[in-house]
């Protein structure tokens, strides 16, 4: 018998209420939602690139600093997740500034470990030790972490990578360079922060 290739085709029986479904449906969506893993990194690439075009009076664009942060925790030999997550760190600022913390860090949860995750969300207050008295705010918001499993990997992102990646002189690689990275990490989900959700539809 030959069993056939799950497409990414709706079933001409599918459900129109998910009320209404039965488990060889929903079995049926988790094949094309699998075969259509690929998507998460091409997306991940596209709004990546579309931060070229965010500067808002930063000396750099955000793409570039996306880059030279990833660029940085590379060559000071971070682990591939959290050369990863540099490069993502500001992905949400392609939707919105505020809270792009937050969004970014939710994007990257299914693919990286958990103390990867919590280091993207909180990342704010960790750089804010590097600017936030040019607003009146505390520079300490970071020490409401001590003690946290993730606190010196924050502290290294946010003080050696982060705060530093706005130099347009800095030898920043290409997107190219870290495609294959981003395809590889967000090829299945991990057993980290993200857990195994198979059930989001
Ligand atoms: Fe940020
Ligand atoms: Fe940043």
């Amino acid at each position: 018998m030959t069993v056939a290739e799950p497409t990414t085709d709706a079933a001409d029986n599918s459900f129109r209420r998910m009320d209404e479904s039965s488990a060889e449906q929903w079995a049926h969506i988790g094949r094309c939602t699998a075969l259509n893993q690929p998507r998460v990194a091409d997306r991940i690439l596209m709004l990546l690139q579309s931060l070229a075009d965010v500067r808002d009076g930063f000396l750099t664009d955000q793409l570039t600093h996306s880059l030279q942060t990833a660029t940085m925790a590379e060559r000071a030999g971070a682990d591939e997740e959290m050369v990863f997550a540099s490069l993502c760190h500001d992905i949400g600022k392609a939707i919105s500034v505020p809270n792009h913390g937050a969004i970014s860090a939710e994007i990257i949860k299914p693919y990286v470990r958990e103390d990867v995750y919590l280091t993207i969300l909180n990342h704010q207050d960790f750089q804010g030790r590097h600017y936030y008295h040019h607003f009146g705010a505390s520079r300490d918001l970071r020490d409401q972490f001590r003690g946290e499993s993730w606190f010196a990997l924050c502290e290294e992102f946010a003080d050696d990578w982060d705060q530093q990646a706005f130099d347009p002189d800095y030898d920043t690689l290409p997107l190219e360079h870290f495609e294959p990275l981003v395809r590889k990490i967000t090829a299945a989900v991990s057993s980290g922060a993200g857990g195994t959700q198979r059930t989001d539809y």
